[in-house]
């Protein structure tokens, strides 16, 4: 099932997440499974499930965008271990569409998670993969990227797509 994706101002994607608890059960392989279509049906490479209005630790990527099927990573609960070097680059939100900031980041990053059947593993990834985990850690924490450019291009962003928002562009 694909979901709407939720987006800013929706207090959900502001909001800690919940871990996960119990694991391997058919709601959580149907989930996984709907956040795989929801993300691929809106072009991402990254989906957090409180981007489909569900406030669960849980985050799935995909930097082949269904092209490669051993790319599908799941994160339940996932932390990042470290990050090392930095990384400059453009960077967008399925919850914030339209717009694209340049963020910092470290350069690689390794997380650890668990995956479906709740076994712990740790994984290091570099370039649009150490951004990609650390972009989706973020929203299980209730952070945006926005948080991380200037509060001047922030609040820039903001009052577009409050204007968007007021002229019913913005669901
Ligand atoms: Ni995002």
């Amino acid at each position: 099932m694909v979901y709407p994706i939720v987006k800013l101002f929706d207090p959900v994607l502001e909001r800690e997440a919940e871990a996960i608890e119990e694991f391997d059960t058919p709601e959580l392989h149907k989930l996984i499974e709907d956040m795989f279509e929801s993300m691929y049906a809106a072009k991402g490479v990254g989906l957090a499930a409180p981007q489909i209005g569900i406030s669960k630790k849980i985050a799935v990527i995909d930097c082949s965008v269904g092209e490669r099927p051993e790319e599908k990573l799941v994160l339940i609960n996932p932390k990042i271990v470290k990050t090392e070097g930095k990384q400059k680059g453009e960077e967008g939100c399925l919850s914030i569409p339209g717009f694209r900031e340049l963020v910092t980041r470290g350069k690689r990053a390794t997380v650890k998670a668990q995956n479906a059947k709740g076994e712990w593993f740790e994984m290091a990834g570099e370039d649009l993969l150490a951004r990609a985990f650390q972009h989706e850690i973020d929203h299980l924490h209730g952070k945006l990227y926005i948080k991380h450019i200037s509060a001047l291009k922030r609040d820039l962003i903001k009052r577009k797509v409050r204007k968007l928002a007021k002229a019913g562009e913005w669901t």
